[in-house]
């Protein structure tokens, strides 16, 4: 095991080409009545073309405020404060865009948005205006990035809705958007966010408002259509049951950081941070029967007063020592492609736990 320096580019290092998105460092602060904190403390993270990552972590550790600080779309408040987020575009990818440093209210940022990275979130009704039809709406959507003429774009607009699943989909594009259902509505923001073939699919809680059985098909839905498209999917959530099948890479964020990054198998099998753990020891599991679920104790501290060295001390059942109240852990290098923040992986613990290990064997 390995110490890497902070901030980090990414575990795996793909070809210029297979890379999409990355995300070093980025800082956002808020100024408030009661003074400047700091939502996003260095979050550093990548996307391949076609890969699917997750970003799970418990409410208000920052996951929203990612997307968005991506997409530039920020309360007047935030203020981006380090950082690079290096968009590498299909036809130039050896010329990577920062996207930090586009103006956000700029013709490249509204072009890159919706053009190259769409975005789905919680509340569908607020991707649609109440008083035009579902048609009107993905119709103007893609005249936006495409020249074409009325009819061309209605039938896009009906193959995109027989492509997310949307029943007679020629008759109910003529619906308003009070006409559909919540799970149909969703699949009709899908239909608008895929309607100018994005790069990049950020899903914020795409099903939270859902009941379970439409999640379930609204979330195989995007897989599909992620896998077929071969488009890159962020899926942002806070419970971790909803990535096992969706993505490839898992990044766990609390209080503003990313405190472990691993292969989903890798997460869900040897977790190492104690916040994952406790995270996959409060979802209920597909394959046992009979468990307690533990939930974490205490609540995630706000971001406004953070605690001093590790931001999950206080919570953490498996505290090293004083260092763990005192300093920030580095990322280290816990498996293939799987990173954790915490002192117990340390070169230093980690030789003394083996020779530990080593002693209780020699007795
Ligand atoms: N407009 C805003 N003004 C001030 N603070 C904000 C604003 N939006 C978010 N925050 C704060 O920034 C932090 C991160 O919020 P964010 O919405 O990114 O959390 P999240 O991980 O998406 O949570 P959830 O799972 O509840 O959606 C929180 O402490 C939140 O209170
Ligand atoms: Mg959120």
């Amino acid at each position: 095991m390995s110490q890497t320096a902070s901030p980090i580019p990414s575990a795996a290092t793909p070809e210029l080409s297979q890379r999409l998105l990355e995300v070093d460092n980025l800082g956002v602060s808020i100024h408030s009545d009661e003074g400047v904190f700091r939502p996003l403390n260095g979050v550093s993270f990548t996307i391949d073309r076609g890969q699917a990552i997750g970003i799970v972590g418990e409410s208000g550790c920052g996951k929203t405020m990612t997307a968005n600080a991506l997409l530039r779309i920020l309360p007047r408040s935030a203020e981006i404060t380090s950082g690079k987020a290096t968009l590498r575009r299909h036809h130039a990818p050896e010329a990577g865009l920062d996207l930090l440093q586009l103006p956000a209210d700029g013709r490249e940022m509204r072009a890159i948005r919706g053009r190259d990275i769409a975005l789905i979130f919680q509340e569908p009704m607020s991707a649609f205006s109440p008083v035009h039809t579902i048609s009107n709406q993905i119709g103007e959507a893609i005249r936006l990035h495409e020249n074409l003429g009325r009819r061309a774009t209605r039938d896009r607009v009906v193959e995109l809705l027989d492509l997310v699943g949307i029943p007679q989909p020629e008759r109910r594009a003529d619906d308003y958007p009070f006409q559909f259902s919540g799970g149909m509505l969703q699949r009709a923001m899908i239909a608008l966010a895929l309607s100018a073939n994005p790069s990049l699919l950020i899903a914020d809680e795409p099903t939270t408002a859902l009941d379970v059985t439409v999640q379930a098909q609204v979330l195989q839905l995007i897989k599909r259509l992620q896998r077929e498209m071969n488009i890159s999917l962020m899926l942002i959530t806070h419970d971790l049951g909803v990535v096992a099948h969706m993505v490839d890479y898992v990044y766990v964020m609390y209080l503003g950081q990313v405190v472990e990054e691993g292969p989903v198998d890798a997460i869900f099998d040897q977790p190492h941070h104690p916040y994952t753990k406790a995270l996959l020891k409060s979802i209920p599991s597909l394959t046992e029967q009979q468990q307690v679920l533990t939930p974490i104790r205490g609540t995630v501290p706000d971001s406004r007063h953070p605690p001093k060295g590790c931001p999950f001390h206080d919570r953490c059942e498996e505290v090293v020592g004083e260092v763990c109240s005192q300093q920030m852990p580095a990322h280290y290098d816990v498996g293939s492609k799987h990173r954790a923040r915490c002192f117990k992986y340390t070169p230093v613990q980690v030789s003394a736990a083996a020779g530990r290990a080593n002693g209780d064997a020699d007795e």
